[in-house]
């Protein structure tokens, strides 16, 4: 088979990402600007500013992405862009640059489901994951688990019933005083915590059922630090990385049971984890701990890639292309997208 050169476009949220993937050799390049500190200062993602500061953003990105790849951007062979889910103003701006990029160049343009880019993702890497295996999806506005039978043909298996478990990081973070997005910085702070002394409810784990719930555990938390006294917990370095490390350990037991109910539940042997909180260190620790001890496999996204990017768009783009699936239309985006019925 010819390779294919995709050009990847992620602009759900707040990071812009481009990139280019090889439908043979793999991904040859990318390139990603985050708007975080752009949205600190209001504490979460304005969605008009991060529009506008997509369109400041990527056609730069594009053209630096070519440039240092010392390609001519007439070698590209498809464009793909994330449709959703995500902010309508942000993906309005990933699908104009692609659809006017086709149309400019004569390229299909391909639309991608960000969801399905999260949790494709650690073929990045590893192009040798064998199907059927069960994913992970964990990430600011998503915890879901899905039996991925092959390309497009993903099985919810449980959901949340309330916030995701980044969402829990990132109000939990806010609730210790650190700034947006604070799910890194806790789970750092946590590093030096103990993570025994403020027993946290769990959250659902011994419900039988594949689902989830964080909302309780955060107003755990927020009840436990009103009970210290907030200026308490914000001034000790010490208050604050003991409830961190006791709120990482809470969220993660959860995940990790969950995870291994569902491979339990649907007989399968190998475990993807993808999205913002896959990065997770602790998180990681206790799958592989368990992976061990019941014998599956567990594969992750390389660190850099776990969070939104560019490369995982191309990537899907590249796994479309080679399918022949084409014909994304201009101004076609959908925030509101389940990954599977
Ligand atoms: O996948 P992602 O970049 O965006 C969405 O599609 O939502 O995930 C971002 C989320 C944020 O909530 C962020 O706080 C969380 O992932 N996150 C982490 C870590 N790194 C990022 N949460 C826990 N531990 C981390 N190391
Ligand atoms: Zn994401």
């Amino acid at each position: 088979m010819k390779s294919k050169l995709v050009l990847g476009i992620e602009t759900s949220c707040d990071e812009t990402g481009v990139a280019l993937y090889d439908t043979i050799e793999g991904l040859k390049g990318h390139k990603l600007y985050s708007q975080i500190k752009l949205h600190a200062q209001y504490g979460g993602v304005v969605p008009e500013l991060a529009s506008r500061d997509h369109i400041k953003k990527l056609l730069r990105l594009i053209k630096e992405l070519i440039d240092e790849n010392d390609i001519n951007i007439n070698s590209i062979d498809s464009i793909a862009y994330t449709k959703g889910p995500g902010l309508s103003g942000a993906l309005l701006v990933g699908t104009t640059v692609a659809n006017a990029l086709g149309y400019s160049l004569k390229k299909p343009v391909i639309s991608v489901h960000h969801l399905e880019a999260h949790l494709l993702s650690p073929l990045l890497s590893n192009p040798n994951i064998k199907f059927p295996f069960v994913a992970l999806l964990v990430s600011g506005g998503h915890t879901q688990l899905v039996r991925v039978e092959g390309i497009g043909r993903y099985h919810l298996l449980g959901d949340t019933r309330d916030d995701a478990a980044g969402e829990a990081f990132d109000k939990t973070a806010k609730i210790l005083g650190l700034p947006y997005p604070g799910g890194a910085l806790l789970s750092e702070l946590a590093r030096d915590g103990d993570a025994s002394k403020y027993p946290l409810p769990k959250p659902m784990i011994h419900s039988g059922d594949l689902d989830f719930s964080f909302s309780g555990l955060k107003t755990a938390v927020a009840n436990l630090v009103h009970k210290i006294g907030s200026k308490k917990v914000t001034a000790s370095k010490t208050l604050k990385a003991d409830i961190a490390a006791s709120f990482q350990n809470a969220v993660t037991d959860v995940l990790t049971e969950k995870c291994c109910r569902a491979l339990f539940k649907e007989d399968i042997k190998s475990l993807v984890i993808a999205g913002g909180v896959g990065a997770n260190a602790e998180l990681r620790r206790k799958v592989n701990q368990q992976a061990k001890k019941t014998g599956f496999e567990v594969h992750y996204p390389p660190l850099e890639f776990c969070t939104d990017n560019g490369a995982m768009v191309a990537l899907v783009g590249g796994l479309k292309t080679n399918e022949g699936v084409y014909g994304a239309k201009p101004f076609d985006i959908k925030p509101r997208w389940p990954l599977s019925a």
